[in-house]
Protein backbone atom coordinates (compact mmCIF):
# COMPACT_ATOMS: atom_id res chain seq x y z
CA UNK A 1 0.00 0.00 0.00
CA UNK A 2 1.02 3.40 -0.70
CA UNK A 3 0.92 6.71 1.09
CA UNK A 4 -1.72 8.03 -1.36
CA UNK A 5 -3.73 4.68 -1.24
CA UNK A 6 -3.61 4.90 2.75
CA UNK A 7 -4.17 8.86 2.82
CA UNK A 8 -7.18 8.19 0.87
CA UNK A 9 -8.69 5.17 2.13
CA UNK A 10 -8.32 6.81 5.66
CA UNK A 11 -10.21 10.09 4.54
CA UNK A 12 -12.13 8.23 2.55
CA UNK A 13 -13.91 6.49 6.18
CA UNK A 14 -12.92 9.25 8.33
CA UNK A 15 -9.50 8.30 10.23
CA UNK A 16 -7.34 11.35 8.80
CA UNK A 17 -5.97 11.29 11.89
CA UNK A 18 -3.81 8.21 11.50
CA UNK A 19 -1.33 10.17 9.35
CA UNK A 20 -0.97 12.90 11.47
CA UNK A 21 2.49 12.67 12.40
CA UNK A 22 3.72 11.20 9.06
CA UNK A 23 6.04 14.09 8.27
CA UNK A 24 7.86 13.08 11.80
CA UNK A 25 8.28 9.12 11.20
CA UNK A 26 11.35 8.09 9.80
CA UNK A 27 11.15 5.28 7.00
CA UNK A 28 10.68 2.42 9.00
CA UNK A 29 8.06 3.74 10.86
CA UNK A 30 6.08 4.92 7.57
CA UNK A 31 6.50 1.46 6.26
CA UNK A 32 5.23 -0.30 9.56
CA UNK A 33 2.62 2.38 9.53
CA UNK A 34 1.22 1.85 5.77
CA UNK A 35 1.49 -2.25 6.70
CA UNK A 36 -0.64 -1.03 9.74
CA UNK A 37 -3.18 0.43 7.80
CA UNK A 38 -3.35 -1.91 5.24
CA UNK A 39 -4.68 -4.57 7.74
CA UNK A 40 -7.98 -2.29 8.93
CA UNK A 41 -10.92 -3.58 7.97
CA UNK A 42 -13.22 -0.27 7.19
CA UNK A 43 -16.82 -2.40 7.05
CA UNK A 44 -16.19 -4.06 10.45
CA UNK A 45 -14.82 -0.64 12.08
CA UNK A 46 -18.35 1.06 10.31
CA UNK A 47 -20.08 -1.81 12.69
CA UNK A 48 -17.92 -0.49 15.99
CA UNK A 49 -18.96 2.90 15.02
CA UNK A 50 -22.46 1.74 15.15
CA UNK A 51 -21.89 0.14 18.05
CA UNK A 52 -20.79 3.29 20.17
CA UNK A 53 -23.25 5.16 18.84
CA UNK A 54 -26.26 2.43 20.45
CA UNK A 55 -24.32 1.84 23.19
CA UNK A 56 -26.69 4.72 25.37
CA UNK A 57 -29.14 1.84 25.04
CA UNK A 58 -28.59 -0.97 27.60
CA UNK A 59 -26.93 -3.75 27.13
CA UNK A 60 -29.54 -6.50 26.49
CA UNK A 61 -30.54 -8.18 29.33
CA UNK A 62 -30.46 -12.51 29.39
CA UNK A 63 -34.42 -11.93 29.29
CA UNK A 64 -36.84 -15.01 29.85
CA UNK A 65 -35.11 -18.34 29.11
CA UNK A 66 -34.76 -22.30 30.15
CA UNK A 67 -31.74 -24.23 30.93
CA UNK A 68 -30.81 -26.44 28.09
CA UNK A 69 -31.71 -30.24 28.19
CA UNK A 70 -28.49 -32.13 28.95
CA UNK A 71 -27.73 -35.38 27.47
CA UNK A 72 -26.29 -38.11 29.55
CA UNK A 73 -25.98 -41.48 27.64
CA UNK A 74 -25.68 -44.23 29.18
CA UNK A 75 -25.33 -47.99 28.34
CA UNK A 76 -26.20 -49.15 24.59
CA UNK A 77 -27.18 -45.23 23.52
CA UNK A 78 -23.41 -44.89 25.39
CA UNK A 79 -21.74 -48.00 22.97
CA UNK A 80 -23.58 -46.94 19.90
CA UNK A 81 -21.93 -43.30 20.52
CA UNK A 82 -18.39 -44.64 21.35
CA UNK A 83 -18.48 -46.90 17.98
CA UNK A 84 -19.76 -44.14 16.03
CA UNK A 85 -16.95 -41.68 17.31
CA UNK A 86 -14.27 -43.85 16.78
CA UNK A 87 -15.04 -45.14 13.19
CA UNK A 88 -14.82 -40.93 12.30
CA UNK A 89 -11.82 -41.07 13.98
CA UNK A 90 -10.45 -44.32 12.10
CA UNK A 91 -11.69 -42.49 8.99
CA UNK A 92 -9.39 -39.29 9.65
CA UNK A 93 -12.97 -37.35 9.74
CA UNK A 94 -11.88 -35.22 12.65
CA UNK A 95 -10.06 -32.58 13.33
CA UNK A 96 -8.84 -30.56 16.52
CA UNK A 97 -8.60 -26.84 17.17
CA UNK A 98 -7.42 -24.98 19.94
CA UNK A 99 -7.63 -21.25 20.53
CA UNK A 100 -4.39 -20.10 22.17
CA UNK A 101 -4.12 -16.73 21.61
CA UNK A 102 -5.03 -15.23 25.21
CA UNK A 103 -2.83 -13.75 26.86
CA UNK A 104 -3.26 -15.22 30.10
CA UNK A 105 -3.45 -11.72 32.19
CA UNK A 106 -4.65 -13.58 35.48
CA UNK A 107 -1.89 -16.17 35.27
CA UNK A 108 0.71 -13.99 35.16
CA UNK A 109 3.00 -16.16 32.87
CA UNK A 110 5.07 -14.63 30.11
CA UNK A 111 4.92 -16.63 27.41
CA UNK A 112 2.10 -18.59 25.57
CA UNK A 113 -0.10 -20.03 28.15
CA UNK A 114 0.45 -23.29 26.23
CA UNK A 115 4.16 -23.75 27.46
CA UNK A 116 3.31 -23.00 31.12
CA UNK A 117 4.39 -26.29 32.99
CA UNK A 118 2.05 -28.36 34.63
CA UNK A 119 3.15 -31.90 34.57
CA UNK A 120 3.81 -32.83 38.47
CA UNK A 121 7.03 -34.87 37.67
CA UNK A 122 8.75 -33.45 34.69
CA UNK A 123 7.25 -29.72 34.45
CA UNK A 124 5.68 -31.00 31.11
CA UNK A 125 3.63 -27.44 29.51
CA UNK A 126 -0.08 -27.61 28.91
CA UNK A 127 1.03 -27.95 25.00
CA UNK A 128 2.33 -31.64 26.35
CA UNK A 129 -0.79 -32.66 27.65
CA UNK A 130 -2.14 -31.74 24.37
CA UNK A 131 -0.02 -32.84 21.84
CA UNK A 132 0.52 -36.33 23.09
CA UNK A 133 -3.27 -36.79 23.76
CA UNK A 134 -3.58 -36.43 20.23
CA UNK A 135 -0.47 -38.53 19.54
CA UNK A 136 -2.88 -41.36 21.55
CA UNK A 137 -5.50 -40.73 19.25
CA UNK A 138 -3.36 -41.20 16.15
CA UNK A 139 -1.86 -44.56 17.63
CA UNK A 140 -5.32 -45.81 18.90
CA UNK A 141 -7.33 -45.43 15.89
CA UNK A 142 -4.35 -45.56 13.24
CA UNK A 143 -4.95 -42.51 11.97
CA UNK A 144 -3.89 -38.68 11.56
CA UNK A 145 -5.96 -36.08 13.34
CA UNK A 146 -4.88 -32.38 12.31
CA UNK A 147 -4.40 -29.88 15.13
CA UNK A 148 -4.90 -26.88 14.48
CA UNK A 149 -3.51 -24.31 16.87
CA UNK A 150 -4.89 -20.21 16.89
CA UNK A 151 -2.14 -18.31 18.11
CA UNK A 152 -1.90 -14.59 18.36
CA UNK A 153 0.62 -11.79 17.00
CA UNK A 154 2.28 -11.39 20.78
CA UNK A 155 2.68 -15.34 20.98
CA UNK A 156 2.78 -17.09 17.60
CA UNK A 157 6.88 -16.77 17.33
CA UNK A 158 6.89 -18.44 20.73
CA UNK A 159 4.09 -21.22 20.28
CA UNK A 160 6.03 -22.15 16.88
CA UNK A 161 9.63 -22.10 18.81
CA UNK A 162 8.30 -23.93 22.10
CA UNK A 163 6.71 -26.61 19.59
CA UNK A 164 10.26 -26.51 16.93
CA UNK A 165 11.57 -27.09 20.67
CA UNK A 166 10.13 -29.62 21.77
CA UNK A 167 10.29 -32.09 17.97
CA UNK A 168 6.27 -31.44 18.13
CA UNK A 169 5.81 -33.56 21.04
CA UNK A 170 6.03 -36.59 18.94
CA UNK A 171 3.36 -35.31 16.37
CA UNK A 172 3.66 -35.36 12.47
CA UNK A 173 4.80 -31.55 11.67
CA UNK A 174 2.39 -31.89 8.67
CA UNK A 175 -0.21 -32.44 11.20
CA UNK A 176 0.30 -29.09 13.40
CA UNK A 177 -1.35 -25.85 11.21
CA UNK A 178 -0.68 -22.64 13.41
CA UNK A 179 -2.97 -19.38 12.58
CA UNK A 180 -2.87 -16.08 13.82
CA UNK A 181 -6.25 -14.80 15.51
CA UNK A 182 -7.50 -11.32 14.09
CA UNK A 183 -6.16 -8.00 15.59
CA UNK A 184 -8.07 -4.76 14.92
CA UNK A 185 -7.93 -1.01 16.60
CA UNK A 186 -9.97 0.56 19.68
CA UNK A 187 -11.83 3.41 19.08
CA UNK A 188 -12.40 6.56 21.14
CA UNK A 189 -16.20 7.42 22.10
CA UNK A 190 -16.02 9.34 18.86
CA UNK A 191 -15.55 6.41 17.11
CA UNK A 192 -11.77 7.86 16.09
CA UNK A 193 -9.07 4.87 14.99
CA UNK A 194 -6.37 5.50 18.44
CA UNK A 195 -2.60 5.74 17.95
CA UNK A 196 -0.42 4.90 20.88
CA UNK A 197 2.56 5.83 19.51
CA UNK A 198 2.95 9.00 16.61
CA UNK A 199 2.97 6.24 14.04
CA UNK A 200 1.78 3.21 15.47
CA UNK A 201 -1.78 2.02 15.66
CA UNK A 202 -3.17 0.53 18.96
CA UNK A 203 -4.58 -3.02 18.06
CA UNK A 204 -5.72 -5.62 20.48
CA UNK A 205 -6.87 -9.49 19.23
CA UNK A 206 -10.57 -9.89 18.43
CA UNK A 207 -11.28 -12.20 20.89
CA UNK A 208 -11.78 -15.98 20.36
CA UNK A 209 -14.85 -15.59 18.49
CA UNK A 210 -12.34 -14.35 15.87
CA UNK A 211 -11.24 -17.94 15.35
CA UNK A 212 -13.59 -18.29 12.82
CA UNK A 213 -12.61 -15.41 10.33
CA UNK A 214 -8.61 -16.50 11.00
CA UNK A 215 -9.50 -19.75 10.19
CA UNK A 216 -10.97 -19.17 6.79
CA UNK A 217 -8.20 -16.38 6.10
CA UNK A 218 -5.40 -18.52 7.06
CA UNK A 219 -6.28 -21.63 5.20
CA UNK A 220 -7.04 -23.79 8.06
CA UNK A 221 -10.79 -24.16 6.15
CA UNK A 222 -9.95 -25.41 2.96
CA UNK A 223 -6.90 -27.71 4.60
CA UNK A 224 -9.74 -29.16 6.78
CA UNK A 225 -11.77 -29.50 3.52
CA UNK A 226 -8.48 -31.25 1.34
CA UNK A 227 -8.36 -33.54 4.67
CA UNK A 228 -11.74 -34.49 4.52
CA UNK A 229 -12.51 -33.18 7.81
CA UNK A 230 -16.17 -33.67 9.14
CA UNK A 231 -16.45 -32.90 12.23
CA UNK A 232 -13.95 -30.46 14.71
CA UNK A 233 -13.36 -30.95 18.21
CA UNK A 234 -12.64 -27.25 20.15
CA UNK A 235 -11.12 -26.12 23.12
CA UNK A 236 -8.94 -23.78 25.12
CA UNK A 237 -5.56 -24.07 26.27
CA UNK A 238 -5.90 -24.00 30.22
CA UNK A 239 -6.90 -27.08 30.69
CA UNK A 240 -4.77 -30.56 31.17
CA UNK A 241 -7.72 -32.98 31.58
CA UNK A 242 -9.79 -32.29 28.54
CA UNK A 243 -10.27 -35.43 26.84
CA UNK A 244 -9.37 -34.72 23.54
CA UNK A 245 -12.18 -35.67 20.84
CA UNK A 246 -13.26 -38.41 22.96
CA UNK A 247 -15.10 -40.64 21.41
CA UNK A 248 -18.49 -40.93 22.43
CA UNK A 249 -18.36 -36.73 22.03
CA UNK A 250 -17.55 -37.20 18.69
CA UNK A 251 -20.50 -40.28 17.80
CA UNK A 252 -23.04 -37.97 20.01
CA UNK A 253 -22.32 -35.36 18.11
CA UNK A 254 -22.17 -37.34 14.56
CA UNK A 255 -25.35 -39.14 15.67
CA UNK A 256 -27.19 -36.34 15.83
CA UNK A 257 -26.63 -34.82 12.76
CA UNK A 258 -26.15 -31.58 15.06
CA UNK A 259 -24.13 -27.80 14.39
CA UNK A 260 -22.61 -27.97 17.18
CA UNK A 261 -22.59 -30.06 20.58
CA UNK A 262 -21.39 -28.35 23.79
CA UNK A 263 -19.75 -30.25 26.67
CA UNK A 264 -20.97 -29.17 30.27
CA UNK A 265 -20.46 -30.16 33.77
CA UNK A 266 -22.21 -29.58 37.26
CA UNK A 267 -21.33 -26.11 38.48
CA UNK A 268 -18.58 -26.05 41.73
CA UNK A 269 -21.50 -23.44 42.72
CA UNK A 270 -23.86 -20.96 42.21
CA UNK A 271 -21.74 -18.07 41.37
CA UNK A 272 -19.21 -20.40 39.57
CA UNK A 273 -18.31 -17.97 36.27
CA UNK A 274 -19.25 -20.21 33.92
CA UNK A 275 -21.89 -19.32 30.80
CA UNK A 276 -24.83 -21.80 30.43
CA UNK A 277 -26.21 -22.88 27.70
CA UNK A 278 -30.05 -21.85 26.97
CA UNK A 279 -32.80 -21.99 25.07
CA UNK A 280 -34.97 -18.66 24.78
CA UNK A 281 -37.45 -17.79 21.91
CA UNK A 282 -36.59 -21.15 20.37
CA UNK A 283 -33.01 -20.86 19.91
CA UNK A 284 -30.37 -22.12 21.50
CA UNK A 285 -27.94 -19.23 22.93
CA UNK A 286 -24.91 -19.09 25.78
CA UNK A 287 -25.61 -17.02 28.84
CA UNK A 288 -22.66 -15.07 30.17
CA UNK A 289 -22.22 -15.62 33.64
CA UNK A 290 -21.70 -11.50 33.70
CA UNK A 291 -25.46 -11.16 32.05
CA UNK A 292 -27.20 -13.48 35.13
CA UNK A 293 -28.99 -11.75 38.28
CA UNK A 294 -28.44 -13.67 41.79
CA UNK A 295 -32.03 -14.47 41.59
CA UNK A 296 -31.25 -16.72 38.00
CA UNK A 297 -27.95 -18.10 39.72
CA UNK A 298 -29.38 -19.15 43.16
CA UNK A 299 -33.06 -20.44 42.23
CA UNK A 300 -33.16 -24.20 42.56
CA UNK A 301 -35.47 -27.13 41.66
CA UNK A 302 -38.06 -28.49 43.74
CA UNK A 303 -35.74 -31.28 44.28
CA UNK A 304 -33.31 -28.66 45.65
CA UNK A 305 -30.61 -28.67 42.51
CA UNK A 306 -29.55 -25.87 40.93
CA UNK A 307 -32.05 -24.24 37.91
CA UNK A 308 -28.53 -23.48 36.10
CA UNK A 309 -26.90 -26.43 37.46
CA UNK A 310 -24.50 -26.84 34.08
CA UNK A 311 -21.93 -24.68 32.91
CA UNK A 312 -20.12 -24.39 29.68
CA UNK A 313 -16.08 -25.18 30.00
CA UNK A 314 -16.13 -24.34 25.99
CA UNK A 315 -15.46 -28.02 25.04
CA UNK A 316 -17.43 -28.33 21.81
CA UNK A 317 -17.88 -30.10 18.66
CA UNK A 318 -18.65 -28.36 15.54
CA UNK A 319 -19.33 -30.08 12.26
CA UNK A 320 -17.21 -28.42 9.27
CA UNK A 321 -20.21 -28.00 7.35
CA UNK A 322 -21.09 -25.13 9.82
CA UNK A 323 -17.93 -23.81 11.00
CA UNK A 324 -17.67 -22.72 7.32
CA UNK A 325 -20.83 -21.20 6.82
CA UNK A 326 -20.33 -19.18 9.83
CA UNK A 327 -16.96 -18.02 9.11
CA UNK A 328 -18.67 -16.86 6.22
CA UNK A 329 -21.00 -14.39 8.29
CA UNK A 330 -20.32 -11.06 10.65
CA UNK A 331 -20.44 -12.37 14.13
CA UNK A 332 -22.10 -9.71 16.71
CA UNK A 333 -19.32 -7.56 18.14
CA UNK A 334 -18.56 -6.94 22.18
CA UNK A 335 -17.14 -3.93 23.73
CA UNK A 336 -15.10 -2.91 26.62
CA UNK A 337 -14.82 0.46 28.04
CA UNK A 338 -10.70 0.23 29.01
CA UNK A 339 -7.68 2.73 29.89
CA UNK A 340 -5.58 2.88 26.66
CA UNK A 341 -2.50 4.76 26.35
CA UNK A 342 -2.80 7.29 22.95
CA UNK A 343 -1.18 9.91 21.91
CA UNK A 344 -2.15 13.37 22.16
CA UNK A 345 -1.94 16.05 19.37
CA UNK A 346 2.00 17.06 19.96
CA UNK A 347 2.54 13.33 19.58
CA UNK A 348 2.94 12.51 23.35
CA UNK A 349 2.10 9.40 24.91
CA UNK A 350 -0.68 10.17 27.47
CA UNK A 351 -1.55 7.23 29.81
CA UNK A 352 -5.59 7.78 31.07
CA UNK A 353 -6.47 7.74 34.42
CA UNK A 354 -9.83 6.38 33.88
CA UNK A 355 -11.37 4.51 30.61
CA UNK A 356 -10.90 6.65 27.46
CA UNK A 357 -11.19 3.56 24.51
CA UNK A 358 -13.15 0.81 23.53
CA UNK A 359 -11.76 -2.43 23.02
CA UNK A 360 -14.61 -4.85 20.53
CA UNK A 361 -14.26 -8.69 20.88
CA UNK A 362 -16.24 -11.36 19.48
CA UNK A 363 -17.42 -14.38 21.09
CA UNK A 364 -17.23 -17.96 19.73
CA UNK A 365 -20.54 -18.67 21.49
CA UNK A 366 -22.05 -15.85 19.40
CA UNK A 367 -22.77 -18.77 16.45
CA UNK A 368 -24.99 -20.88 18.57
CA UNK A 369 -28.40 -18.79 18.10
CA UNK A 370 -27.64 -19.71 14.33
CA UNK A 371 -27.08 -23.75 14.40
CA UNK A 372 -29.95 -25.37 13.62
CA UNK A 373 -28.97 -28.82 15.74
CA UNK A 374 -27.65 -28.23 19.31
CA UNK A 375 -26.76 -30.66 21.33
CA UNK A 376 -25.18 -30.48 25.35
CA UNK A 377 -23.52 -33.53 26.80
CA UNK A 378 -22.58 -33.54 30.99
CA UNK A 379 -19.13 -34.75 31.89
CA UNK A 380 -17.98 -35.48 35.01
CA UNK A 381 -15.52 -32.17 35.73
CA UNK A 382 -13.26 -34.66 38.43
CA UNK A 383 -12.79 -36.62 35.23
CA UNK A 384 -12.05 -33.55 32.69
CA UNK A 385 -11.71 -30.19 34.10
CA UNK A 386 -9.81 -28.37 36.18
CA UNK A 387 -8.31 -25.53 34.10
CA UNK A 388 -5.11 -23.33 34.80
CA UNK A 389 -6.57 -19.60 35.05
CA UNK A 390 -4.90 -17.94 38.35
CA UNK A 391 -1.91 -18.28 39.68
CA UNK A 392 -3.54 -18.95 43.18
CA UNK A 393 -6.47 -20.65 44.64
CA UNK A 394 -9.40 -21.98 42.46
CA UNK A 395 -8.54 -22.91 39.19
CA UNK A 396 -4.38 -22.85 39.59
CA UNK A 397 -1.50 -24.50 38.60
CA UNK A 398 -1.75 -25.78 41.96
CA UNK A 399 -5.26 -27.25 41.47
CA UNK A 400 -4.83 -28.47 38.24
CA UNK A 401 -1.79 -30.97 39.43
CA UNK A 402 -3.91 -32.23 42.82
CA UNK A 403 -6.79 -33.29 40.20
CA UNK A 404 -4.98 -34.73 37.36
CA UNK A 405 -2.53 -36.74 40.02
CA UNK A 406 -6.13 -37.86 41.83
CA UNK A 407 -7.21 -39.41 38.11
CA UNK A 408 -3.95 -41.04 37.32
CA UNK A 409 -3.65 -42.53 40.47
CA UNK A 410 -7.24 -44.05 40.11
CA UNK A 411 -6.07 -45.15 37.14
CA UNK A 412 -3.41 -46.72 38.07
CA UNK A 413 -5.30 -48.39 41.08
CA UNK A 414 -7.31 -49.89 38.17
CA UNK A 415 -4.37 -51.68 36.67
CA UNK A 416 -4.09 -52.85 40.32
CA UNK A 417 -1.14 -50.58 41.43
CA UNK A 418 -1.81 -48.39 44.46
CA UNK A 419 0.93 -45.71 45.50
CA UNK A 420 1.16 -43.95 48.29
CA UNK A 421 -1.23 -40.63 48.56
CA UNK A 422 2.38 -38.20 48.39
CA UNK A 423 3.32 -40.14 45.31
CA UNK A 424 4.02 -38.23 42.03
CA UNK A 425 2.16 -39.38 39.22
CA UNK A 426 2.53 -38.65 35.83
CA UNK A 427 1.31 -40.54 32.53
CA UNK A 428 2.10 -39.93 29.28
CA UNK A 429 -1.06 -39.50 27.13
CA UNK A 430 0.02 -40.91 23.94
CA UNK A 431 1.37 -44.06 26.21
CA UNK A 432 -2.32 -44.91 27.37
CA UNK A 433 -5.36 -42.35 27.01
CA UNK A 434 -7.36 -43.82 29.72
CA UNK A 435 -7.50 -46.58 32.71
CA UNK A 436 -8.25 -49.36 29.62
CA UNK A 437 -5.10 -48.79 28.10
CA UNK A 438 -3.04 -48.08 30.87
CA UNK A 439 -4.48 -51.83 32.19
CA UNK A 440 -3.71 -53.50 29.05
CA UNK A 441 -0.21 -52.85 29.85
CA UNK A 442 0.13 -55.56 32.36
CA UNK A 443 2.39 -52.69 34.68
CA UNK A 444 4.00 -53.96 37.57
CA UNK A 445 5.60 -52.84 40.52
CA UNK A 446 9.55 -54.48 40.90
P1 LIG B 1 -9.59 -16.64 28.70
O1 LIG B 1 -10.87 -15.91 28.63
O2 LIG B 1 -9.36 -17.54 29.87
O3 LIG B 1 -8.43 -15.57 28.56
O4 LIG B 1 -9.42 -17.44 27.35
P2 LIG B 1 -6.85 -15.72 28.71
O5 LIG B 1 -6.26 -14.67 27.85
O6 LIG B 1 -6.35 -17.12 28.47
O7 LIG B 1 -6.60 -15.39 30.24
P3 LIG B 1 -6.87 -14.03 31.04
O8 LIG B 1 -8.35 -13.80 31.01
O9 LIG B 1 -6.08 -12.94 30.38
O10 LIG B 1 -6.35 -14.35 32.41
C1 LIG B 1 -10.05 -18.64 27.11
C2 LIG B 1 -9.37 -19.28 25.90
O11 LIG B 1 -9.55 -18.48 24.76
C3 LIG B 1 -8.29 -18.17 24.17
C4 LIG B 1 -7.28 -18.33 25.30
O12 LIG B 1 -5.99 -18.59 24.80
C5 LIG B 1 -7.86 -19.49 26.07
O13 LIG B 1 -7.51 -20.73 25.48
N1 LIG B 1 -8.36 -16.79 23.64
C6 LIG B 1 -8.85 -15.77 24.40
C7 LIG B 1 -7.92 -16.58 22.37
O14 LIG B 1 -7.47 -17.52 21.66
N2 LIG B 1 -7.97 -15.31 21.87
C8 LIG B 1 -8.47 -14.27 22.59
O15 LIG B 1 -8.49 -13.13 22.07
C9 LIG B 1 -8.92 -14.50 23.87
Amino acid sequence: MTYEEAKQALEANGQPQVLQFWEKLDAAAQAALLAQIETLDFAAIARMQEMLKQSGTPAAAAGAFEPAAVEIPEGDALAACVEQGEALLRAGKVAVLLVAGGQGSRLGYEGPKGAYPIGPITDAPLFWFHARKILGLDRTYNTHVPFYIMTSETNDAATRAHFEEHDYFGLPREDVFFFVQGMWPALTPEGKIILDKPGHIFMSPDGHGGTLAALDRSGALADMAKRGIEQVFFFQVDNPMVEIADPAFVGLHAAKGADMTLKVCLKRDAHEGMGVVVVRDGHFAMVEYSELSDEQMERTNPDGSLWLAYGSPAIHMFSYAFLKAEAERNMPLHLAHKKIAMVNAAGEVVKPEKPNGYKFEKFIFDVIPNAKQVFTLAFDRTQEFSPVKNAEGNDSPATAKRDIQTKWRAWLAEAGITLPEATPVEIDPAYALNAAQLKAKGLRIS
